[in-house]
Protein backbone atom coordinates (compact mmCIF):
# COMPACT_ATOMS: atom_id res chain seq x y z
CA UNK A 1 0.00 0.00 0.00
CA UNK A 2 1.17 3.27 -1.13
CA UNK A 3 -1.13 5.10 -2.66
CA UNK A 4 -1.09 9.19 -2.33
CA UNK A 5 -2.92 9.96 1.02
CA UNK A 6 -6.31 11.80 0.75
CA UNK A 7 -6.94 12.55 4.21
CA UNK A 8 -8.95 15.54 4.84
CA UNK A 9 -7.43 18.89 5.41
CA UNK A 10 -8.71 20.48 7.52
CA UNK A 11 -8.65 24.39 10.01
CA UNK A 12 -8.12 23.15 13.51
CA UNK A 13 -9.26 26.73 14.50
CA UNK A 14 -12.46 26.07 13.47
CA UNK A 15 -13.69 22.54 14.98
CA UNK A 16 -15.66 23.08 18.03
CA UNK A 17 -12.95 21.72 20.35
CA UNK A 18 -10.65 25.12 19.70
CA UNK A 19 -12.68 27.60 21.22
CA UNK A 20 -14.03 24.88 24.00
CA UNK A 21 -10.06 25.50 24.67
CA UNK A 22 -9.89 28.64 24.31
CA UNK A 23 -12.65 29.11 26.93
CA UNK A 24 -10.50 26.81 29.19
CA UNK A 25 -7.56 29.39 28.83
CA UNK A 26 -9.81 32.18 30.05
CA UNK A 27 -11.11 29.67 33.27
CA UNK A 28 -8.01 28.90 34.41
CA UNK A 29 -6.41 32.43 33.93
CA UNK A 30 -6.20 33.46 37.09
CA UNK A 31 -5.34 29.24 38.64
CA UNK A 32 -1.44 28.83 38.92
CA UNK A 33 0.36 25.24 38.49
CA UNK A 34 0.43 25.80 42.50
CA UNK A 35 -3.16 25.70 42.85
CA UNK A 36 -3.36 22.62 40.17
CA UNK A 37 -0.72 20.48 42.28
CA UNK A 38 -2.99 20.46 45.19
CA UNK A 39 -4.61 17.91 43.59
CA UNK A 40 -3.41 14.32 42.74
CA UNK A 41 -2.71 14.77 38.90
CA UNK A 42 -1.84 10.62 39.09
CA UNK A 43 -3.74 10.78 35.65
CA UNK A 44 -0.69 13.29 34.36
CA UNK A 45 1.67 10.85 35.37
CA UNK A 46 2.52 8.01 33.06
CA UNK A 47 4.90 4.98 32.81
CA UNK A 48 5.94 4.11 28.90
CA UNK A 49 8.79 1.86 27.77
CA UNK A 50 10.02 1.77 31.28
CA UNK A 51 10.28 5.21 31.78
CA UNK A 52 7.97 7.81 33.82
CA UNK A 53 6.70 10.85 32.33
CA UNK A 54 5.32 13.53 34.75
CA UNK A 55 2.96 16.12 33.16
CA UNK A 56 1.38 17.20 36.34
CA UNK A 57 3.21 20.42 36.32
CA UNK A 58 1.95 21.37 32.79
CA UNK A 59 -0.92 24.21 33.31
CA UNK A 60 -3.61 22.04 32.36
CA UNK A 61 -6.10 20.15 34.21
CA UNK A 62 -8.62 17.40 33.30
CA UNK A 63 -10.97 19.47 31.75
CA UNK A 64 -8.41 20.69 28.94
CA UNK A 65 -7.01 17.42 28.52
CA UNK A 66 -10.85 16.42 27.26
CA UNK A 67 -11.07 18.50 25.19
CA UNK A 68 -7.17 18.56 23.78
CA UNK A 69 -8.23 14.74 23.25
CA UNK A 70 -11.42 16.23 21.28
CA UNK A 71 -9.16 18.47 19.20
CA UNK A 72 -6.79 15.13 18.27
CA UNK A 73 -10.27 13.51 17.70
CA UNK A 74 -11.60 16.26 14.94
CA UNK A 75 -8.47 16.56 13.47
CA UNK A 76 -7.79 13.08 12.46
CA UNK A 77 -4.73 12.59 14.46
CA UNK A 78 -5.47 8.24 14.84
CA UNK A 79 -6.41 8.28 10.65
CA UNK A 80 -3.33 10.32 10.36
CA UNK A 81 -1.01 7.92 12.39
CA UNK A 82 -3.00 4.62 11.01
CA UNK A 83 -1.92 5.75 7.37
CA UNK A 84 1.52 6.57 8.46
CA UNK A 85 1.93 3.27 10.00
CA UNK A 86 -0.22 1.89 7.18
CA UNK A 87 2.36 2.69 4.01
CA UNK A 88 0.13 5.55 2.17
CA UNK A 89 1.72 8.55 1.13
CA UNK A 90 1.12 10.89 4.00
CA UNK A 91 4.06 12.80 2.67
CA UNK A 92 2.64 14.86 -0.04
CA UNK A 93 4.31 17.09 -1.53
CA UNK A 94 7.01 14.50 -2.26
CA UNK A 95 4.76 11.55 -2.67
CA UNK A 96 5.91 9.50 0.01
CA UNK A 97 5.12 7.02 2.44
CA UNK A 98 6.76 7.37 5.81
CA UNK A 99 7.69 4.48 7.66
CA UNK A 100 10.71 5.42 9.62
CA UNK A 101 8.66 3.04 12.66
CA UNK A 102 8.91 0.11 9.82
CA UNK A 103 12.81 0.58 10.37
CA UNK A 104 12.04 -0.62 14.57
CA UNK A 105 10.02 -3.82 13.43
CA UNK A 106 10.94 -7.14 14.63
CA UNK A 107 12.07 -9.86 11.74
CA UNK A 108 8.85 -11.33 12.22
CA UNK A 109 6.69 -7.86 12.26
CA UNK A 110 3.62 -9.08 10.49
CA UNK A 111 0.46 -8.63 12.45
CA UNK A 112 -1.48 -11.51 12.64
CA UNK A 113 -4.15 -11.76 10.18
CA UNK A 114 -2.71 -9.08 7.99
CA UNK A 115 0.05 -9.73 5.25
CA UNK A 116 3.31 -7.92 5.10
CA UNK A 117 3.62 -4.04 4.13
CA UNK A 118 4.53 -3.67 0.42
CA UNK A 119 5.83 -0.74 -0.64
CA UNK A 120 6.33 0.14 -4.64
CA UNK A 121 6.26 -3.68 -4.81
CA UNK A 122 9.07 -4.64 -2.08
CA UNK A 123 8.49 -6.10 0.89
CA UNK A 124 9.42 -3.56 3.53
CA UNK A 125 10.49 -5.52 6.71
CA UNK A 126 12.41 -7.77 4.54
CA UNK A 127 14.41 -5.19 2.80
CA UNK A 128 14.93 -3.32 6.25
CA UNK A 129 16.43 -7.03 7.76
CA UNK A 130 18.36 -7.69 5.11
CA UNK A 131 20.11 -4.22 5.10
CA UNK A 132 20.32 -4.96 8.92
CA UNK A 133 21.90 -8.20 8.59
CA UNK A 134 23.91 -6.54 6.15
CA UNK A 135 25.57 -3.79 8.34
CA UNK A 136 25.62 -5.90 11.38
CA UNK A 137 28.01 -8.07 9.17
CA UNK A 138 30.01 -5.41 8.73
CA UNK A 139 29.90 -3.84 11.74
CA UNK A 140 31.42 -7.19 13.32
CA UNK A 141 34.04 -7.56 10.89
CA UNK A 142 35.32 -3.86 11.74
CA UNK A 143 34.86 -4.49 15.33
CA UNK A 144 36.86 -7.81 15.66
CA UNK A 145 39.80 -6.64 13.29
CA UNK A 146 38.91 -8.74 10.19
CA UNK A 147 37.88 -6.20 8.45
CA UNK A 148 41.22 -3.89 7.30
CA UNK A 149 42.91 -0.56 5.98
CA UNK A 150 44.81 -0.63 2.55
CA UNK A 151 47.75 -1.48 4.79
CA UNK A 152 46.75 -4.13 6.61
CA UNK A 153 46.12 -2.08 9.31
CA UNK A 154 42.75 -2.71 11.86
CA UNK A 155 40.10 0.02 12.11
CA UNK A 156 40.44 2.20 15.21
CA UNK A 157 38.85 5.20 13.93
CA UNK A 158 35.40 5.70 11.74
CA UNK A 159 34.83 9.26 10.60
CA UNK A 160 30.91 10.13 9.87
CA UNK A 161 30.82 12.73 7.17
CA UNK A 162 27.16 13.93 6.86
CA UNK A 163 25.10 16.43 7.71
CA UNK A 164 21.48 17.24 9.23
CA UNK A 165 20.03 13.89 9.73
CA UNK A 166 22.97 12.10 8.57
CA UNK A 167 25.25 13.43 11.55
CA UNK A 168 22.64 14.50 14.47
CA UNK A 169 21.36 11.62 15.36
CA UNK A 170 24.58 9.19 15.03
CA UNK A 171 26.83 11.88 17.06
CA UNK A 172 24.12 12.32 19.30
CA UNK A 173 24.13 8.49 19.93
CA UNK A 174 27.45 8.28 20.22
CA UNK A 175 28.02 10.56 23.14
CA UNK A 176 24.74 8.85 24.60
CA UNK A 177 26.00 5.58 24.44
CA UNK A 178 29.21 6.55 25.38
CA UNK A 179 29.11 3.75 28.18
CA UNK A 180 28.49 1.29 25.29
CA UNK A 181 31.25 2.12 22.51
CA UNK A 182 34.04 -0.66 22.39
CA UNK A 183 37.01 0.50 24.21
CA UNK A 184 39.71 1.65 21.76
CA UNK A 185 37.20 2.40 19.08
CA UNK A 186 37.03 6.24 17.99
CA UNK A 187 34.42 7.73 16.34
CA UNK A 188 34.55 11.43 14.59
CA UNK A 189 31.68 12.99 13.08
CA UNK A 190 32.34 15.77 10.34
CA UNK A 191 29.30 17.72 8.94
CA UNK A 192 29.81 21.09 8.32
CA UNK A 193 31.29 23.05 5.12
CA UNK A 194 34.19 24.72 6.99
CA UNK A 195 37.34 23.08 6.42
CA UNK A 196 38.49 23.73 9.62
CA UNK A 197 35.90 20.72 10.79
CA UNK A 198 37.35 18.29 8.54
CA UNK A 199 41.05 19.68 9.66
CA UNK A 200 39.96 19.40 13.17
CA UNK A 201 39.51 16.08 12.98
CA UNK A 202 42.21 14.97 10.41
CA UNK A 203 44.86 16.15 13.41
CA UNK A 204 43.34 13.19 15.59
CA UNK A 205 43.41 10.22 13.25
CA UNK A 206 45.64 7.84 11.54
CA UNK A 207 44.52 7.13 7.95
CA UNK A 208 45.92 3.86 7.48
CA UNK A 209 43.68 2.99 10.74
CA UNK A 210 40.59 5.36 9.74
CA UNK A 211 37.28 3.99 8.13
CA UNK A 212 35.19 6.71 6.73
CA UNK A 213 31.40 6.49 5.91
CA UNK A 214 30.18 8.58 3.58
CA UNK A 215 26.23 9.45 4.93
CA UNK A 216 24.37 10.96 2.87
CA UNK A 217 20.42 9.86 1.92
CA UNK A 218 20.21 11.96 -1.29
CA UNK A 219 24.49 11.75 -1.86
CA UNK A 220 24.23 15.54 -3.38
CA UNK A 221 24.55 17.63 -0.22
CA UNK A 222 27.00 20.29 -0.99
CA UNK A 223 28.30 20.10 2.75
CA UNK A 224 28.64 16.47 2.40
CA UNK A 225 29.81 16.03 -0.64
CA UNK A 226 32.74 18.38 -0.06
CA UNK A 227 33.80 16.89 2.70
CA UNK A 228 33.63 13.50 1.48
CA UNK A 229 36.20 14.53 -1.48
CA UNK A 230 38.41 16.46 0.48
CA UNK A 231 39.01 13.46 2.67
CA UNK A 232 39.23 10.84 0.25
CA UNK A 233 42.42 13.23 -1.40
CA UNK A 234 43.69 13.60 1.68
CA UNK A 235 43.48 9.37 2.32
CA UNK A 236 44.78 8.97 -1.35
CA UNK A 237 47.73 11.62 -0.19
CA UNK A 238 48.33 9.32 2.78
CA UNK A 239 47.70 5.70 1.61
CA UNK A 240 47.23 5.68 -2.52
CA UNK A 241 44.79 5.47 -4.96
CA UNK A 242 44.05 2.08 -4.18
CA UNK A 243 42.63 3.09 -0.38
CA UNK A 244 38.98 4.11 -1.11
CA UNK A 245 37.55 0.51 -1.34
CA UNK A 246 38.95 -0.37 2.33
CA UNK A 247 38.71 3.22 3.27
CA UNK A 248 35.34 4.48 1.98
CA UNK A 249 31.58 2.90 2.27
CA UNK A 250 28.52 4.99 1.92
CA UNK A 251 24.98 4.90 2.86
CA UNK A 252 22.65 6.33 0.99
CA UNK A 253 19.60 5.80 -1.27
CA UNK A 254 21.34 6.99 -4.07
CA UNK A 255 23.34 4.13 -5.72
CA UNK A 256 24.66 5.94 -9.13
CA UNK A 257 26.14 8.82 -6.95
CA UNK A 258 28.01 6.40 -4.96
CA UNK A 259 29.32 4.93 -7.71
CA UNK A 260 30.34 7.88 -9.13
CA UNK A 261 32.39 8.92 -6.17
CA UNK A 262 34.55 5.73 -6.91
CA UNK A 263 32.70 3.82 -3.56
CA UNK A 264 32.41 -0.01 -4.26
CA UNK A 265 28.35 -0.81 -4.43
CA UNK A 266 29.06 -4.13 -2.31
CA UNK A 267 30.14 -0.97 0.22
CA UNK A 268 27.37 0.54 0.38
CA UNK A 269 24.23 0.27 2.88
CA UNK A 270 21.06 1.48 1.46
CA UNK A 271 17.61 2.98 2.39
CA UNK A 272 14.47 4.22 1.43
CA UNK A 273 12.80 7.07 0.41
CA UNK A 274 10.28 6.69 2.85
CA UNK A 275 12.86 7.17 5.47
CA UNK A 276 12.75 11.42 6.38
CA UNK A 277 16.71 12.57 7.14
CA UNK A 278 15.90 13.57 10.52
CA UNK A 279 13.80 10.26 11.17
CA UNK A 280 16.27 8.14 10.03
CA UNK A 281 19.00 7.43 12.49
CA UNK A 282 17.04 3.72 13.17
CA UNK A 283 18.22 2.66 9.25
CA UNK A 284 21.57 2.31 7.96
CA UNK A 285 22.40 6.05 8.49
CA UNK A 286 23.17 4.62 12.13
CA UNK A 287 26.29 2.68 10.69
CA UNK A 288 28.61 4.45 12.76
CA UNK A 289 26.24 3.65 15.67
CA UNK A 290 26.29 -0.07 15.18
CA UNK A 291 30.11 -0.05 14.42
CA UNK A 292 30.59 1.93 17.84
CA UNK A 293 27.85 -0.28 20.06
CA UNK A 294 27.92 -3.54 18.28
CA UNK A 295 25.15 -4.80 16.70
CA UNK A 296 22.99 -6.08 19.87
CA UNK A 297 22.95 -2.98 21.31
CA UNK A 298 21.75 -1.47 18.25
CA UNK A 299 18.77 -4.09 18.24
CA UNK A 300 18.70 -3.08 21.57
CA UNK A 301 17.94 0.65 20.34
CA UNK A 302 15.50 0.10 17.33
CA UNK A 303 13.60 -2.37 20.21
CA UNK A 304 13.38 0.51 22.62
CA UNK A 305 12.16 2.57 19.55
CA UNK A 306 9.63 0.04 18.72
CA UNK A 307 7.86 -0.43 22.30
CA UNK A 308 7.00 3.28 22.03
CA UNK A 309 5.80 3.01 18.70
CA UNK A 310 3.54 0.23 20.01
CA UNK A 311 2.52 2.23 22.65
CA UNK A 312 1.36 5.53 20.44
CA UNK A 313 -0.64 2.68 18.26
CA UNK A 314 -2.19 0.85 21.07
CA UNK A 315 -2.02 2.94 24.32
CA UNK A 316 -5.69 4.37 25.00
CA UNK A 317 -5.45 8.59 23.94
CA UNK A 318 -5.65 9.82 28.21
CA UNK A 319 -2.56 7.03 28.47
CA UNK A 320 -0.84 7.33 25.41
CA UNK A 321 2.47 9.35 26.06
CA UNK A 322 3.25 10.56 22.86
CA UNK A 323 0.29 11.97 22.04
CA UNK A 324 -0.11 13.74 25.20
CA UNK A 325 3.27 15.59 24.91
CA UNK A 326 2.20 16.73 21.59
CA UNK A 327 -1.50 17.81 22.96
CA UNK A 328 0.48 19.60 25.86
CA UNK A 329 2.84 21.39 23.38
CA UNK A 330 -0.31 22.33 20.66
CA UNK A 331 -1.67 24.07 24.39
CA UNK A 332 1.63 25.50 25.35
CA UNK A 333 1.57 26.76 21.60
CA UNK A 334 -1.89 27.80 20.69
CA UNK A 335 -3.78 28.44 23.83
CA UNK A 336 -1.11 29.57 26.92
CA UNK A 337 1.31 31.38 24.16
CA UNK A 338 3.80 29.81 24.94
CA UNK A 339 6.69 30.01 21.81
CA UNK A 340 9.78 27.44 23.08
CA UNK A 341 10.15 24.85 24.92
CA UNK A 342 13.58 24.64 26.42
CA UNK A 343 15.38 20.85 26.30
CA UNK A 344 17.07 20.40 29.72
CA UNK A 345 18.61 17.30 29.84
CA UNK A 346 20.61 16.38 33.37
CA UNK A 347 22.90 14.18 31.64
CA UNK A 348 26.11 15.32 30.06
CA UNK A 349 25.83 12.43 27.98
CA UNK A 350 22.95 13.73 26.35
CA UNK A 351 24.51 16.83 25.75
CA UNK A 352 23.68 16.77 21.75
CA UNK A 353 19.90 15.86 22.03
CA UNK A 354 18.56 19.37 22.28
CA UNK A 355 20.52 20.01 19.01
CA UNK A 356 19.02 16.61 17.61
CA UNK A 357 15.31 17.87 18.96
CA UNK A 358 16.01 21.00 17.20
CA UNK A 359 16.33 19.20 13.49
CA UNK A 360 13.17 16.87 14.69
CA UNK A 361 10.73 19.44 15.35
CA UNK A 362 11.55 22.80 13.54
CA UNK A 363 12.12 20.63 10.30
CA UNK A 364 9.31 19.07 11.10
CA UNK A 365 6.82 21.73 12.17
CA UNK A 366 8.07 24.90 11.36
CA UNK A 367 5.46 25.01 8.70
CA UNK A 368 3.20 28.28 7.62
CA UNK A 369 0.38 25.92 4.99
CA UNK A 370 -1.36 23.29 5.28
CA UNK A 371 -1.02 19.89 3.75
CA UNK A 372 -3.24 21.23 0.96
CA UNK A 373 -1.28 24.45 0.99
CA UNK A 374 -3.69 26.74 2.79
CA UNK A 375 -2.05 29.26 4.79
CA UNK A 376 -2.36 29.13 8.21
CA UNK A 377 -3.71 31.44 10.87
CA UNK A 378 -2.38 29.88 14.09
CA UNK A 379 1.01 30.00 15.40
CA UNK A 380 2.87 25.90 14.91
CA UNK A 381 6.42 24.68 15.06
CA UNK A 382 7.26 26.00 18.46
CA UNK A 383 11.22 26.61 18.81
CA UNK A 384 13.14 23.62 20.98
CA UNK A 385 16.87 24.92 21.94
CA UNK A 386 18.93 23.60 25.24
CA UNK A 387 21.86 22.70 27.02
CA UNK A 388 22.23 20.20 30.08
CA UNK A 389 21.55 21.10 33.26
CA UNK A 390 23.28 22.10 35.40
CA UNK A 391 25.21 24.22 32.70
CA UNK A 392 22.35 25.48 31.67
CA UNK A 393 21.50 27.07 35.57
CA UNK A 394 24.69 29.02 35.17
CA UNK A 395 23.76 30.89 32.33
CA UNK A 396 20.02 31.21 30.53
CA UNK A 397 17.71 29.96 34.03
CA UNK A 398 17.77 33.73 34.59
CA UNK A 399 15.56 34.05 32.12
CA UNK A 400 13.61 31.01 32.34
CA UNK A 401 12.92 32.14 36.13
CA UNK A 402 12.14 35.71 36.04
CA UNK A 403 12.02 36.88 32.15
CA UNK A 404 9.11 38.37 30.98
CA UNK A 405 8.22 35.77 28.40
CA UNK A 406 6.94 31.89 29.29
CA UNK A 407 9.27 29.27 27.92
CA UNK A 408 7.77 25.71 28.59
CA UNK A 409 10.50 23.08 29.87
CA UNK A 410 11.31 19.50 29.46
CA UNK A 411 13.63 17.93 32.20
CA UNK A 412 15.24 15.10 31.51
CA UNK A 413 16.54 13.17 34.36
CA UNK A 414 18.04 9.16 34.52
CA UNK A 415 17.60 7.48 37.84
CA UNK A 416 21.18 6.27 37.40
CA UNK A 417 24.81 7.43 36.39
CA UNK A 418 26.40 6.90 33.12
CA UNK A 419 29.40 6.03 34.92
CA UNK A 420 30.56 3.44 37.01
CA UNK A 421 29.69 3.46 40.58
CA UNK A 422 31.56 0.69 41.54
CA UNK A 423 35.22 1.99 41.72
CA UNK A 424 36.19 1.37 45.26
CA UNK A 425 37.54 4.69 45.91
CA UNK A 426 35.30 7.05 44.09
CA UNK A 427 32.38 4.84 43.76
CA UNK A 428 30.65 6.93 46.24
CA UNK A 429 31.64 10.11 44.87
CA UNK A 430 30.07 9.45 41.80
CA UNK A 431 26.61 8.54 43.60
CA UNK A 432 26.98 11.74 45.85
CA UNK A 433 27.55 13.81 42.46
CA UNK A 434 24.71 12.20 40.78
CA UNK A 435 22.24 12.89 43.55
CA UNK A 436 23.48 16.65 43.57
CA UNK A 437 23.01 16.42 39.61
CA UNK A 438 19.32 15.05 40.00
CA UNK A 439 18.27 17.36 43.36
CA UNK A 440 19.15 20.52 40.85
CA UNK A 441 16.86 18.82 38.37
CA UNK A 442 13.62 18.18 40.52
CA UNK A 443 14.67 21.88 42.10
CA UNK A 444 14.44 23.59 39.03
CA UNK A 445 11.56 21.85 37.99
CA UNK A 446 10.08 23.12 41.34
CA UNK A 447 10.48 26.96 41.10
CA UNK A 448 9.97 26.67 37.60
CA UNK A 449 6.86 25.54 38.37
CA UNK A 450 5.86 27.03 41.89
CA UNK A 451 7.62 30.09 41.51
CA UNK A 452 8.08 31.84 44.98
CA UNK A 453 5.53 34.52 46.39
CA UNK A 454 6.22 37.41 48.14
CA UNK A 455 4.62 36.32 50.93
CA UNK A 456 7.54 33.39 51.01
CA UNK A 457 10.12 35.93 50.37
CA UNK A 458 8.95 38.39 53.00
CA UNK A 459 8.96 35.56 55.27
CA UNK A 460 12.26 34.52 55.13
CA UNK A 461 14.04 37.92 55.85
CA UNK A 462 14.84 39.77 52.62
CA UNK A 463 15.09 43.12 52.62
CA UNK A 464 12.63 45.28 51.80
CA UNK A 465 14.24 46.83 48.49
CA UNK A 466 14.95 42.90 47.18
CA UNK A 467 11.84 41.59 47.90
CA UNK A 468 10.40 42.12 44.25
CA UNK A 469 13.90 40.94 42.95
CA UNK A 470 13.69 37.53 45.23
CA UNK A 471 9.98 36.63 43.50
CA UNK A 472 9.72 34.33 41.55
CA UNK A 473 6.80 34.28 39.19
CA UNK A 474 7.30 30.06 38.61
CA UNK A 475 4.02 28.86 36.45
CA UNK A 476 6.01 27.60 33.63
CA UNK A 477 4.79 24.86 32.50
CA UNK A 478 7.43 21.78 33.22
CA UNK A 479 7.34 17.86 31.96
CA UNK A 480 10.14 15.29 33.82
CA UNK A 481 10.71 12.34 32.05
CA UNK A 482 12.62 10.24 34.46
CA UNK A 483 14.80 7.22 32.77
CA UNK A 484 15.70 4.56 34.89
CA UNK A 485 19.81 4.68 33.19
CA UNK A 486 20.94 5.43 30.07
CA UNK A 487 20.35 2.53 27.66
CA UNK A 488 20.59 2.03 23.84
CA UNK A 489 16.74 0.58 24.33
CA UNK A 490 15.57 3.90 26.73
CA UNK A 491 17.53 6.19 24.40
CA UNK A 492 15.53 4.35 21.27
CA UNK A 493 12.12 4.59 23.25
CA UNK A 494 12.88 8.64 24.25
CA UNK A 495 13.37 9.41 20.55
CA UNK A 496 10.35 7.73 19.68
CA UNK A 497 8.49 9.21 22.14
CA UNK A 498 9.50 12.76 20.69
CA UNK A 499 9.13 11.62 16.61
CA UNK A 500 5.19 10.97 17.89
CA UNK A 501 4.70 13.84 19.63
CA UNK A 502 6.36 15.99 16.60
CA UNK A 503 3.91 13.74 14.47
CA UNK A 504 0.81 14.96 16.68
CA UNK A 505 1.77 18.44 16.62
CA UNK A 506 1.80 18.47 13.03
CA UNK A 507 -0.86 16.17 12.25
CA UNK A 508 -3.40 18.82 14.92
CA UNK A 509 -1.62 21.81 12.61
CA UNK A 510 -2.90 20.08 9.59
CA UNK A 511 1.20 20.56 8.17
CA UNK A 512 3.11 17.85 6.32
CA UNK A 513 5.86 17.33 9.18
CA UNK A 514 7.73 15.29 6.49
CA UNK A 515 8.98 17.79 3.68
CA UNK A 516 11.41 20.61 4.13
CA UNK A 517 10.90 23.19 1.49
CA UNK A 518 12.10 26.09 3.99
CA UNK A 519 15.60 24.88 3.29
CA UNK A 520 16.07 24.51 -0.62
CA UNK A 521 16.25 27.99 -1.30
CA UNK A 522 19.18 29.13 0.22
CA UNK A 523 20.96 26.17 -1.09
CA UNK A 524 20.39 26.93 -4.56
CA UNK A 525 20.76 31.09 -3.62
CA UNK A 526 24.26 29.29 -2.14
CA UNK A 527 25.37 28.19 -5.14
CA UNK A 528 24.72 31.01 -7.34
CA UNK A 529 26.75 33.08 -4.76
CA UNK A 530 29.75 30.99 -5.07
CA UNK A 531 29.76 31.28 -8.64
CA UNK A 532 29.95 34.70 -8.17
CA UNK A 533 32.96 34.83 -5.36
CA UNK A 534 34.50 32.10 -7.56
CA UNK A 535 34.03 33.96 -11.05
CA UNK A 536 35.63 37.39 -8.88
CA UNK A 537 32.61 39.46 -9.53
CA UNK A 538 30.18 40.59 -7.30
CA UNK A 539 27.95 43.08 -9.68
CA UNK A 540 26.12 39.89 -10.86
CA UNK A 541 22.71 41.24 -11.48
CA UNK A 542 20.47 38.84 -9.65
CA UNK A 543 22.21 39.55 -6.54
CA UNK A 544 20.25 42.07 -3.90
CA UNK A 545 22.48 44.99 -3.30
CA UNK A 546 22.78 44.02 -0.07
CA UNK A 547 24.55 40.52 -0.98
CA UNK A 548 26.92 42.40 -3.42
CA UNK A 549 27.78 45.04 -0.86
CA UNK A 550 28.78 41.83 1.55
CA UNK A 551 30.75 39.90 -1.53
CA UNK A 552 32.48 42.97 -2.11
CA UNK A 553 33.85 43.33 1.42
CA UNK A 554 34.65 39.95 1.56
CA UNK A 555 36.53 39.59 -2.06
CA UNK A 556 38.54 42.66 -0.98
CA UNK A 557 39.26 41.58 3.09
CA UNK A 558 39.79 37.78 1.98
CA UNK A 559 43.42 36.71 0.91
CA UNK A 560 43.86 36.08 -2.42
CA UNK A 561 45.61 33.01 -2.69
O1 LIG B 1 18.92 20.39 5.36
C1 LIG B 1 17.99 19.66 4.65
C2 LIG B 1 18.27 18.20 4.63
O2 LIG B 1 17.63 17.70 3.52
C3 LIG B 1 17.84 17.47 5.89
O3 LIG B 1 16.48 17.20 5.91
C4 LIG B 1 18.68 16.24 5.82
O4 LIG B 1 18.70 15.55 7.03
C5 LIG B 1 20.00 16.86 5.44
O5 LIG B 1 19.67 17.89 4.53
C6 LIG B 1 21.01 15.93 4.84
O6 LIG B 1 20.57 15.35 3.65
P1 LIG B 1 21.33 14.13 2.99
O7 LIG B 1 21.25 12.98 3.93
O8 LIG B 1 20.61 13.87 1.70
O9 LIG B 1 22.75 14.53 2.76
Amino acid sequence: MNEQSALPVVDPSSLPAWPALEAHRMRLADTTIRDLLADSRDDLRIDASGMSFDFSRQRVDSAVIEDLIGLADQCGVERLRDAMFAGEQINTTEGRSVLHAALRQPRTSATPGSGPLVIDGRDVNADVHEVLDRMSVFAEDVRNGQWRGSTGETITDIVNIGIGGSDLGPAMAHRALAGFVKPGLRCHFVSNVDPADLDRMLETIDPARTLIIVASKTFTTQETMANAQRMRSRMVDHLGADCVPRHFVAVSTNADAVKDFGIDLDNMFGFWDWVGGRYSMGSAIGLSTMIAIGPVNFRAMLDGFHSMDVHFTTAPAHRNVPLLMGLLSVWNRNFLDIATTAVLPYSHDLSRFPAYLQQLTMESNGKGVRRDGSPINYPTGGIYWGEPGTNGQHSFYQLLHQGTDDVASDIIILAEPTVDTKGEQDGENVRHQHDMLVANALAQASVLALGRTEAEVRGSDVPDELVAHKVMPGNRPVSVVMIPSLTPFSLGALISAYEHSVFTQGAIWQVNSFDQWGVELGKSVANGILADIESGTYNDPNVDAATRHSLHDYLRMRSSN
